[in-house]
C-alpha cells in the first residue's frame, strides 16, 4: 500500500508528489496524458513563450527609438512554434526526469476515487488498483465555453487550440478579457493580427485595478487591438469566409473566434458521486488550513478547489500544504492573502493582496497612493513610462494591497508580495531604498508618498 496516490500531474499534482519526497513517502501519480499539466502543456508555459516572441518582435519594431536601425521584422512562425515546442519539451522532460529521481511511480491512465485507493482505466481500456492510505485529487480544469460558441478547434477555438496554431491568425475575435484574453490580444496584436476583444464587464482584465486596466486597454488599443468593454455576443454565424460575431446591433467577421470566458473544474467521471466529497457545480470544498475534503484521507489541490484562485503557483502551494498534513499532522495553510497574479501583457499587469474596491467591501477604513511612471528616469531610458502603482493600505495600519502596471510589472510585484505578506506599515517597507536608475524605484516613491513623505 502507498502512502499517497495523486490523480493529476500537473502543478498541484507534481508538486505533491516531488514536495512528498522530503518526508521519504511513497508516491503513485496517475495521469492519463503527460505529466505538466495546463500550466507546461497548455497554458502558462507556452504562452509565455509566445508572448515573449511577441516581446522581441515588438522591440525590434521600435528599435529606431534607441538609435538601432533595423529592417522592420516578420513573423517566422513556424520558428516561434518551434522555439515554444522547445521550451514545453524541455520543463516536460525535466519534469519527468525530476519524478523518476525522486522514485515517483507515474501510471498511464485515468485515475477514478475508489474504496482503498484509485482504480486506473488505461489506454487499451483495462483497469488496475493502485491501493493508497491518502489520495490527492489535482485534476486540473478544461475551457469553458458560452452558449453558441461550441469550440470546433478551426472555427471556434479555446487557448487548447491556439497554443497550436500553425500559422498567425489574420482576424481574430477573442471573448473574455481576462487574462486568457488579454494576453493573446497583447500577443497577436503586437505581431499584427487583426484583433477584436470583447469583455462583458466594464474593463480589461476584471478584478484588477480600474488604473491598471485602464494602461493596458490603452496598450493594447496602441497594437490596434479594438476593444469592446461592457459588451456581450450573440452566437456566431459560421460560413466559408470565416465567422461573424454579433454584438448589439452591429458585427465583425473575422476568420476564427477564440473563447476564454473562464476554465471549469475537470471533476467528471473521477469517482466522486456517492463519496462525502463536497462538491459544488465541479468545484471541491476544502478545509484551506490542510486542503482535505469532507471524505477521510481525501485531498484537493490546484485548479478544482472550490474559492481558491486558478494559479499554477497556488497549486504548488496546495500540494505542498496538503503532503505536510499528510506526512506531519500539523498545517501549513496557503496564504492566499499574498498570492500574486500576475498578467503577462505588454505591459504587465501585477496584483498582491486586496484591491481597494475589495478593501471596503471587507469593512477597512483604508488610505489609497498611487504613483504614475512618467517620471521614472529608467522607465524613460526605455521608453516605456505608461504605468502606474497603487498601494492600498489600511488607515494607520498596514499594507493590504498593491498593483504594478507597466514594465516589469510581473517581477516587480514580488517586493510588495513581501511587503503585503509581512503587513508590513508603508513607513517600514519605504525605508529601504531603492536602486537608482531602476523602474522598481516607482515603488518606493509610491511607498515614501504613502508613508506621508513623498519625494519626487
Ligand atoms: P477569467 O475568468 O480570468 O476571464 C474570463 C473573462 O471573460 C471575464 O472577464 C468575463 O467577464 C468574460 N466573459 C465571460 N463571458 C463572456 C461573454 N459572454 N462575453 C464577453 N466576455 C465574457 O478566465 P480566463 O482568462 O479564461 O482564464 C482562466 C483561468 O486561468 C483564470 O482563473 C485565470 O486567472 C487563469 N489564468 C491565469 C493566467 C495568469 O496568471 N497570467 C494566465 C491565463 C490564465
Amino acid at each position: 500500500m502507498r502512502d499517497i496516490v495523486i490523480i493529476g500531474g500537473g502543478p498541484g499534482g507534481y508538486a505533491a508528489a516531488l514536495y512528498a519526497h522530503n518526508y521519504g513517502l511513497d508516491v503513485a501519480l496517475v495521469e492519463k496524458d503527460t505529466v505538466g499539466g495546463t500550466c507546461l502543456l497548455r497554458g502558462c508555459i507556452p504562452a509565455k513563450a509566445w508572448l515573449h516572441t511577441a516581446e522581441v518582435f515588438h522591440t525590434v519594431a521600435h528599435a529606431e527609438t534607441f538609435g538601432v536601425i533595423a529592417e522592420p521584422p516578420t513573423v517566422d512562425w513556424g520558428a516561434a512554434l518551434a522555439r515554444k515546442r522547445f521550451v514545453v519539451d524541455k520543463l516536460v522532460g525535466g519534469l519527468a526526469g525530476l519524478l523518476k529521481q525522486r522514485k515517483v511511480d507515474v501510471i498511464d491512465g485515468f485515475g477514478r476515487l475508489v474504496d482503498g485507493g484509485v482504480e486506473v482505466t488505461h489506454e487499451d481500456g483495462s483497469t488496475s488498483m493502485v491501493e493508497a492510505k491518502h489520495t490527492i485529487i489535482a485534476t486540473g480544469s478544461v475551457p469553458r465555453s458560452i452558449p453558441g460558441y461550441d469550440i470546433d478547434g478551426h472555427r471556434i477555438v479555446s487557448s487548447d487550440h491556439a497554443l497550436d496554431w500553425e500559422s498567425m491568425p489574420g482576424r481574430v475575435a477573442i471573448i473574455g478579457a481576462g487574462a486568457i484574453g488579454a494576453e493573446f490580444a497583447s500577443l497577436l496584436g503586437d505581431m499584427g493580427s487583426e484583433v477584436h476583444l470583447f469583455e462583458m464587464l466594464d474593463q480589461v482584465v476584471p478584478g484588477m485595478e480600474p488604473q491598471a486596466a485602464r494602461v493596458l486597454e490603452r496598450a493594447l488599443k496602441g497594437k490596434g487591438v479594438t476593444v469592446r468593454t461592457g459588451v456581450g455576443v450573440s452566437p456566431p454565424q459560421i460560413g466559408d469566409s470565416g465567422v461573424v460575431v454579433p454584438f448589439g446591433e452591429d458585427s465583425v467577421e473575422v476568420d476564427v473566434v477564440l473563447v476564454a470566458v473562464g476554465r471549469a473544474p475537470a471533476t467528471d467521471g473521477i469517482g466522486l458521486e456517492g463519496t462525502p466529497v463536497e462538491v459544488d457545480r465541479g468545484f471541491i470544498s476544502v478545509d484551506p488550513a490542510t486542503m482535505l475534503t469532507a471524505r477521510p484521507g481525501t485531498y484537493a489541490v490546484g485548479d478544482v478547489v472550490a474559492g481558491a484562485p486558478q494559479l499554477a503557483h497556488a497549486g504548488f502551494a496546495e500540494g505542498i500544504a496538503a503532503v505536510t498534513h499528510i506526512a506531519t499532522g500539523s498545517t501549513q495553510p496557503v496564504n492566499y492573502s499574498a498570492i500574486p497574479l500576475v498578467v503577462y501583457t505588454n505591459p504587465e499587469v501585477g496584483a498582491v493582496g486586496l484591491t481597494e474596491q475589495q478593501a471596503k467591501d471587507a469593512g477597512y477604513e483604508i488610505e489609497v497612493t498611487k504613483h504614475g511612471m512618467g517620471g521614472v528616469g529608467r522607465a524613460i531610458i526605455q521608453d516605456d513610462t505608461a504605468g502606474t502603482v497603487k498601494l492600498v493600505a489600511e488607515k494607520d495600519g498596514p499594507l493590504l494591497g498593491a498593483t504594478v502596471a507597466g514594465p516589469g510589472a510581473g517581477e516587480m510585484i514580488h517586493e510588495l508580495m513581501y511587503a503585503v505578506g509581512w503587513e508590513a506599515l508603508p513607513a517600514e517597507a519605504a525605508a529601504f531604498v531603492h536602486a537608482h536608475p531602476t523602474v522598481s524605484e516607482a515603488i518606493g516613491e509610491t511607498l515614501l508618498a504613502a508613508a506621508g513623505t513623498p519625494l519626487h
